[in-house]
């Protein structure tokens, strides 16, 4: 549908990476941001158990639901934020290609757009994930270069997840990247003559912990 988030190099990297991975196959899988549905679709085809997909804007909740219709695959499509993800879950894994483009303050647009350092649903969802993971389920994130993976590793570190980068690729910038350089630039976010961004996989492990109640 117009207006929902074609699938890109991020996503493709993320969805590369859940295969490197393996883990889908019998899983709990939660897919946050969902736009179009593709990684919950590709979860699902990759063998998981319940597939749900989340995204706060009504056309990609359509367009996710459709795309996994016309597939015939059973994928819970919920319109909502980390609030209707975390009262579905626990999950054995969940995916997130979150908006995470560092915004210069002009109009937004929620499908990439997060907030000037790029991490405004970053943030929260590092700090929801020991909720939103079963006890072995682990997490993997794509996000920008520019939008800090140092900060995204202690903030789930923190949260008492072991957290590593399992993925990098090297793109040109698109043009929404593009028309943000000078602010990029102007926060030193880039160099002045950046013309290509990192994107990276960040992998989440919740490791067990014997002495703690099982939750599930
Ligand atoms: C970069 S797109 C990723 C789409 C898809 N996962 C992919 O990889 O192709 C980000 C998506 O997040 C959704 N989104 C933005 N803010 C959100 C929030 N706070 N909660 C849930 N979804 C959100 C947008 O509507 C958009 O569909």
């Amino acid at each position: 549908m117009p207006g929902v988030y074609r699938p890109q190099e991020d996503s493709f990297l993320l969805a590369h990476a859940l295969r490197e991975a393996g883990g889908a196959r019998d899983a709990r899988v939660l897919d946050f941001c969902t736009g179009t549905g593709f990684l919950a679709v590709t979860a699902a085809q990759l063998g998981a158990a319940s597939v749900t997909a989340v995204d706060i804007a009504p056309r990609a909740v359509l367009t996710a639901r459709l795309n996994a219709r016309t597939r015939g695959l059973p994928v819970r499509v919920l319109r909502g934020g980390l609030d209707a993800a975390t009262r579905t879950g626990p999950f054995d894994v969940v995916l997130s290609n979150p908006p995470y483009v560092p915004h210069d303050g002009g109009p937004a647009d929620p499908r990439w757009d997060a907030g000037p350092d790029g991490r405004c649903v970053l943030d929260p969802l590092c700090d929801e994930l020991p909720n939103l993971l079963s006890s072995n389920g682990f997490a993997l994130i794509v996000h920008s270069g520019f939008s800090g993976v140092d900060v995204t590793l202690d903030r789930l570190r923190s949260g008492g997840l072991k957290a590593a980068v399992v993925a990098r690729q090297n793109i040109p910038f698109g043009p929404v990247l593009q028309s943000r350089a000078r602010y990029l630039q102007h926060v030193q976010l880039a160099d002045p003559d950046a013309t290509n961004e990192e994107v990276v996989v960040i992998r989440a492990d919740r490791t067990r912990n014997d002495c703690a109640p099982d939750e599930e």
